[in-house]
């Protein structure tokens, strides 16, 4: 984890010498269930040990924000009351999460907030979450007495990124990082919103990263229109079926996507056909997990990676890459995590082949790409909490 006294000496000298609080939310990953949480399926994510560390402060104006992103190195002010809000894309995290937290009763005054990270960029790690949560956190600390519940700081998280970022997310990214429990993956019903605490030690197996490093960007992507041609699915299955309630893909069955293949084309139909499937898949991961069985898991990994790939297609060249060499490795499980369109593979490996794996995988993609991804060896770790 970052460094505290790291942040704070910055946060000393970009503003007025006094010391604040500081308060941290992880990033996650995610053992399986892509793109279901909006789908209203299940999701099994955990927050990892890497993430944001923000020092914040009541400076005593009325709606003055004095923002210093430190890996940056850039300095942004803005008024809260500004009806447009910061331009830059970082400093929009901090007003769209002081409106939603507004909107929550919160009274918001001026602040000062300096703030680090060390979950990679881009890397479909959740960086965004982590810096909503974290400054949700710290909002709700400074001038909310900590009324405001763990959920409703995961739905303010996810209003920011649709109101103010431009992406149309589910809630699973900010809920792993306010949940988050040390050594706990979660499995969540984004229907419901009820979920579990799964113990999570595949002994013999590790989970491994590796970063294509090709940075995926999910504003202004394809990830808005994945959601779109998945809605599309459900207003079609619901017109044909006014006597059922359908609000998501959730409620769908096989034989109702098929009876609508036609009509919305077949780039729609595959697109819903892959969420089907995934949701099945998690529910199958739940239970190999409870019976230790972690080949099955994995099986289901490679599944979700082929999916996402041809169907879903959210993938690329670097990712499929790195899944094909994952199998040549005899890797037990592996596929893209995340959004897609760049960012990370997880891999379920056996301790015996990691070494093996991480060279060849390190070898023969700098060879192919020029450029070397990196290695995260995934800790699960504690959600949002204030450090000092
Ligand atoms: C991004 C979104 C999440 C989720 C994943 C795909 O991380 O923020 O809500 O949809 O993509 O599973």
């Amino acid at each position: 984890m970052l460094d505290i006294e790291f942040v704070r000496s910055r946060f000393i000298k970009h503003f007025d010498g006094k010391t604040g609080n500081v308060y941290t939310s992880p990033g996650r990953i995610n053992l399986i269930g892509e793109h279901t949480d909006y789908n209203g399926g299940f999701v099994f994510p955990g927050a990892v040990d890497k993430g944001i560390v923000a020092e914040m402060r009541v400076n005593g104006t009325d709606d003055i924000i004095m923002a210093y992103a430190i890996d940056l190195k850039d300095r942004v002010d803005f008024h809260l009351n500004d009806l447009e809000g910061p331009k830059a894309s970082w400093a929009r995290y901090i007003y769209g999460i002081a409106k939603e937290m507004q909107k929550l009763g919160v009274p918001v005054k001026g602040f000062n907030v300096a703030f680090a990270g060390d979950v990679p960029l881009g890397a479909g790690m959740s960086s965004s979450a982590a810096m909503e949560s974290c400054f949700a956190c710290g909002l709700n600390d400074l001038f909310g007495e900590n009324k405001v519940e763990k959920w409703d700081i995961v739905l303010a998280g996810q209003a920011t990124e649709h109101n103010y970022c431009g992406v149309n997310c589910g809630i699973m990214d900010q809920f792993a990082s306010v949940f988050g429990k040390e050594g706990k993956l979660m499995r969540l019903d984004c229907r419901s919103r009820e979920f579990e605490y799964f113990p999570f030690d595949p002994k013999g197996y590790r989970l491994v990263l590796i970063n294509s490093c090709v940075k995926h960007e999910l504003a202004g992507s394809p990830y808005n229109d994945r959601r779109n041609s998945c809605e599309n699915v459900v207003r079609h299955i619901a017109a044909k079926h006014p006597e059922g309630k359908f609000e998501t893909l959730r409620d769908c069955t096989w034989e109702q996507l098929e009876e609508v293949r036609t009509e919305v084309g077949e780039e729609d139909y595959k697109r819903a056909h892959f969420v089907l499937g995934e949701k099945d898949r998690v529910l199958a991961v739940c239970d190999a997990l409870v019976a230790g069985d972690y080949e099955t898991v994995g099986q289901k990994m490679y599944e979700t990676h082929e999916g996402l790939s041809k169907e879903y297609e959210v993938s690329c060249e670097e990712l499929d890459f790195l899944n094909d060499v994952a199998r040549e490795n005899g890797v037990t499980g592996s596929r893209i995590m995340g959004g897609g369109f760049g960012g990370c593979t997880i891999n379920l490996v056996k301790d015996e082949l990691y070494d093996q794996f991480i060279a060849d995988a390190k070898a023969k993609y700098t060879a192919k790409y020029n450029r070397e991804p990196k290695v995260y060896d995934v800790v699960i770790s504690d959600g949002s909490r204030k450090l000092c």
